[in-house]
Order: structure tokens, then C-alpha cells, then sequence
């Protein structure tokens, strides 16, 4: 009884320091363990202006994102899962809020060539290699974690490395990457990539996170506005692997240079599994500098009144509007229905590796000696 007794004073003593030091600051927990005993930990923190953020040391996940509507009522905006099991679970986890890579997206037959030597990669979606492969990939990682909060307590964060051992999922090269989440009192969400490798090799690497701005659960992004800055796209073949063209999205329903209902023309994208929304943009950057930010897209749910604002310094963006979702559970029993929620992920063009010098496409090499970088911001507000 006595011992029962202390346990469970240092249980309440725990959570009253936790309370105490709550507010806009970083803290780490247990969240759970992998199969072989590897601890997963999330990490929570606050802003000063109502947004609450967790992340996950497995796959780098955005595994919540609490944010304010118009009237000051927090919902939870982005999906995820309640448990590792779930994460692990290659059915259910359809890559919710975690770091995809290598290489993000598509590659052709999982294959690719550098300087001649030919790589081939695993085909895990139909013939193609996607968002890194199998049970290998970054996202199903646990990463090292460090947190960090500005003296003026305005901003904080975690920042995350792993380093992907040579030949990882068949990909070439170690690869050491760090991924850094800062979320600041403006609710804006910057996501910072670094990468650097020791032998020549492709890499692709973005959030795959997955929002309903109306809170994530909700049956539909029907109604939902977008707005993405691109005059043009790159088109898919019956395997969504890109053609090599850049299309101009002019007179198709791919043109959101307005803001439109994602519902107003989607089932002009044709019908079936997968139909719908799932195309990479090609923004529009004249002008802009190598690393300089800009918006990328802007979504907004007219009844809630939130709003997201995407930035990036990549040259495209992957809209994928949830057309493979299956009403699988997720958080607090919460189910994510087909077309529920929807992912905009800044990223080089799907299969650029094999379109290298081909016109308007970008690099998607990393050698020794470079340094790959990539800011994906999402910046909350409300809509004006
Ligand atoms: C792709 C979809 C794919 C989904 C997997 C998206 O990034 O564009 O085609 O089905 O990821 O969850």
C-alpha cells in the first residue's frame, strides 16, 4: 500500500511539473516501441498563439497539428494514428505526416541510372517505386531527436537526423539528413531539410502530412478552396508516372491560379481507383533566388475559416486529394474516409531521376560534397 502510495505521488509530482513548465515549451515522452524494443518518442509543443504541434521520432511524422477556426476553437487538422503498431501498419498508414524519401514520390520501374551505373529499387506501388520503398524506407526509421527553443521564446522545435546506411532500400550512398520542425507564434510551421551523401545518389525528400482543414476526421475536402500557383503541370500516364511533358493547366480542371472547391471539377479527372486529384504542379518562380521561399498554394475551408498557407523554395508540388484513402481509424477513433483529407507536398518533379537534362526538369542528383536543402512551410491562419 505505501509503496502504491509513492508511485503514485510521483506520478501526480510528474505531471504538476509538466503542467507547470506547459505553455510554449518543447517536451519529449514515450510514445511507444518498436517491434525490436527501440523506444519512439514524441515530442509536444506549444505557440503562443494557440497552435499545439507533435512529432514523432518515427519517420520524422507530423502526427498532430491543433489549430484555432474562426470563433478560437481548436481542432486537430491533420491525420494519424494513436499507436506504433498502427504506424507499422503498411495497409492502414498510408505515409500520414511522415517524411517520405529517399526519394518522395514516383520512379519508373524503381529503376535509374547515375554516371552509367544502373539501380533498381523496389516496386512497391504497381510496376513503380514509391516514396522510398519498403520497410527500409525513412519513414518507417526511428530518428534521433534533439529539441530547441529561442531565448525570446517565440519560436521552438525539434530538430532530426538519421543516416541511411549505403544501399539502403537498394539507394546508393550514405545519406545523412536531418529534418528540423519550427513552429513560431505567427502558428507558422517551417520544415527544414538537410542532406548530405558519400556517394552520388537521387533523393526527394518531403512531409507527407494529410489535412482537413475542418479537423482531420471530417467526411469530406469537397468544400474546401484552393489555390495553387502553378500555370502548369506534368502529366501522368495510367501508372501516375509523369510523361516528360509540362502541360499548361490553362482549360484544365488542374487550374487553381484561382482559388476553386476542390469539389467543383474533380470528377472531370476521370473515374476509378485513384481517379481525382493527384498531380505534381510546376510553380510558378521567375524571379525567385535558389532557396528563397515562395507560396507554393493556399487552402481554405470557407466554414471553419482556417486557413493554410504552403511555402516552399522546391520547384513543385504534389496535390494528392486522398482518392486511395479507405475509412481507415485513426486518432480518438476518428476515421478518414476516401477523399477526406488531402496532401500538398513540396518536391522536384516524380521520376526526375529519369529525366535529367531533359528541358525544365530539375536535378535530382545529390553528390559528394553538396548539400541538399529544402524549406516546406505551413503557415496557419484564417482566411481574410
Ligand atoms: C501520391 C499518391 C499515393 C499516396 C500514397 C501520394 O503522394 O501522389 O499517388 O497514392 O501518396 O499515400
Amino acid at each position: 500500500m505505501l509503496r502504491f502510495r509513492v508511485a503514485l505521488s510521483a506520478v501526480v509530482l510528474t505531471s504538476i511539473a509538466l503542467a507547470s513548465t506547459a505553455g510554449a515549451h518543447v517536451h519529449a515522452f514515450k510514445f511507444g516501441e518498436m517491434p525490436d524494443g527501440q523506444m519512439v518518442k514524441v515530442y509536444t509543443m506549444k505557440s503562443n498563439n494557440g497552435a499545439y504541434v507533435e512529432i514523432l521520432t518515427l519517420g520524422a511524422t507530423l502526427r498532430k497539428v491543433e489549430v484555432p477556426d474562426k470563433d478560437g476553437n481548436v481542432a486537430d487538422v491533420v491525420f494519424g494514428f494513436d499507436n506504433v503498431a498502427d504506424y507499422l501498419d503498411a495497409d492502414k498508414n498510408q505515409y500520414f505526416g511522415v517524411v517520405v524519401g529517399r526519394y518522395g514520390n514516383r520512379i519508373a520501374g524503381g529503376k535509374f541510372s547515375i554516371d552509367g551505373e544502373e539501380y533498381q529499387l523496389a516496386t512497391n506501388d504497381g510496376p513503380n517505386h514509391l516514396h522510398g520503398g519498403g520497410d527500409q524506407a525513412l519513414s518507417r526509421q526511428v530518428w534521433k531527436a534533439k529539441r530547441f527553443e529561442s531565448e525570446d521564446n517565440t519560436e521552438r522545435g525539434v530538430k532530426l537526423w538519421y543516416v541511411s546506411p549505403d544501399g539502403e532500400e537498394n539507394y546508393p550512398g550514405e545519406v545523412t539528413i536531418s529534418v528540423t520542425y519550427t513552429l513560431n507564434d505567427k502558428n507558422e510551421l517551417r520544415i527544414d531539410y538537410e542532406a548530405t551523401t558519400d556517394k552520388a545518389t537521387v533523393l526527394n525528400l518531403t512531409n507527407h502530412a494529410y489535412f482537413n482543414l475542418r479537423g482531420a476526421g471530417s467526411d469530406t475536402i469537397n468544400d474546401h478552396e484552393i489555390m495553387i500557383n502553378a500555370d502548369r503541370y506534368t502529366p501522368v500516364d495510367d501508372t501516375l508516372i509523369t510523361t516528360g511533358e509540362l502541360a499548361p493547366v490553362e482549360g484544365t480542371p488542374l487550374d487553381f491560379r484561382e482559388f476553386h472547391a476542390i469539389g467543383e471539377r474533380v470528377d472531370e479527372m476521370g473515374e476509378g481507383e485513384g481517379a481525382g486529384y493527384d498531380h505534381n504542379f510546376v510553380l510558378n518562380r521567375e524571379g525567385a533566388e535558389q532557396g528563397e521561399l515562395t507560396v507554393a498554394a493556399v487552402l481554405r475551408d470557407p466554414k471553419s475559416g482556417r486557413q493554410l498557407t504552403v511555402k516552399t523554395d522546391q520547384p513543385g508540388i504534389q496535390f494528392y486529394g486522398g482518392n486511395f484513402l479507405k475509412g481507415q481509424e485513426g486518432k480518438d477513433g476518428k476515421t478518414y474516409a476516401y477523399r477526406s483529407g488531402l496532401c500538398l507536398e513540396t518536391q522536384i518533379f516524380p521520376d526526375s531521376p529519369n529525366k535529367q537534362g531533359e528541358e525544365g526538369w530539375p536535378n535530382a542528383v545529390l553528390r559528394p560534397g553538396e548539400t541538399y536543402r529544402h524549406v516546406q512551410e505551413y503557415d496557419f491562419g484564417l482566411v481574410e
